[in-house]
């Protein structure tokens, strides 16, 4: 459903617990920008530096969040195309390309299990992007495989996600499958490998998880402010705002303490 911030704030002065439904990607979309993949921006960097991509090469990013990713790879001057299923997300995305990007990104709402109803052409991508978005999939092998050949010849898959070493308890995986609406699959390190066992491992690195920095009201006042400078908003909204984001983060970084972040670059 549609997130509308004026609505929102109307509803909250009916009934503050509203804040306390709204699950987490929709709780982030009015926080743009919010990195959502272990190592954030600096691993993505550092990803597309292995990958070697360059000025005007076509990129798919696949679920791009907040679109910090997204902003940041069209203003370094490559082409990118979105597919995001959460249209919060993707509206919030489009607005912060707009303030940012010369050459806006071409945006599709939808499901990557459907990208073959997109109009996309076979062989235009120097690489699909997926940013700890793979875990969102069902049939992860299936979609992996039927991508490949949006992809030049050579071109690259490239991820940035997490794996489990050992399975957290299962009060952490019922919070998290509510807080995401998504029950995960728990995959370790191997059954990582596996999905991409039909395409050439190009790299591959796992690096330890760091914790999210808690936030406070003044941070979601200026992420807030950010996004919607022309409303104001008074401080017992933006508590419970931070209330509620803190919760989020508190229980993802329960779940980090079970797992390690890894890149992988597949052709
Ligand atoms: C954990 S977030 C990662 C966002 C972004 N890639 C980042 O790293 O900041 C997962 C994103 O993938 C999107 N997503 C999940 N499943 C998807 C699917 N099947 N097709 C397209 N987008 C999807 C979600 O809506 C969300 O925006």
């Amino acid at each position: 459903m549609e997130l509308n911030i004026k609505y929102l704030l109307e509803q909250f002065l009916v009934d503050p617990k509203i804040i306390d439904n709204i699950g987490y990607f929709d709780l982030l979309s009015l926080l743009t920008p919010t990195s959502l993949h272990p190592g954030g921006l600096d691993i993505t960097a550092k990803t597309i530096d292995i990958a070697n991509l360059k000025y005007g090469d076509k990129v798919l990013e696949i679920g791009c969040g907040t679109g910090t990713t997204t902003t940041t790879l069209s203003m370094v001057g490559l082409n990118i195309t979105v597919i995001e299923k959460n249209l919060n997300l993707l509206n919030s995305t489009q607005s912060y390309c707009k303030k940012h990007c010369n050459n806006l990104p071409r945006f599709i709402l939808g499901d990557v299990c459907e990208i073959d109803n997109f109009n996309l052409n076979y062989n235009e991508f120097d690489a699909i992007l997926f940013e700890c978005v793979i875990g969102f999939i069902k049939n992860k092998k299936d979609i992996i495989n039927n991508v490949k050949k949006y992809l030049k010849p050579y071109g690259k898959i490239i991820i940035c996600d997490m794996h489990y070493n050992t399975i957290p308890n299962n009060d952490i995986l019922e919070k998290i499958s509510y807080a995401v609406d998504w029950r995960f699959e728990v995959l370790y390190e191997n059954d990582w490998l596996n999905l991409f066992n039909e395409y050439k491992k190009v790299y591959w690195e796992k690096f330890e998880l760091v914790q999210s920095t808690i936030t406070n009201i003044n941070d979601i006042k200026n992420l807030l402010k950010f996004q919607y400078p022309e409303i104001d908003f008074n401080d017992y909204f933006c508590d419970k705002i931070n209330e509620k984001m803190n919760s989020y983060k508190k229980l993802f970084n329960s779940n980090k303490l079970y797992c390690n972040g890894h890149i992988g670059i597949f052709s």
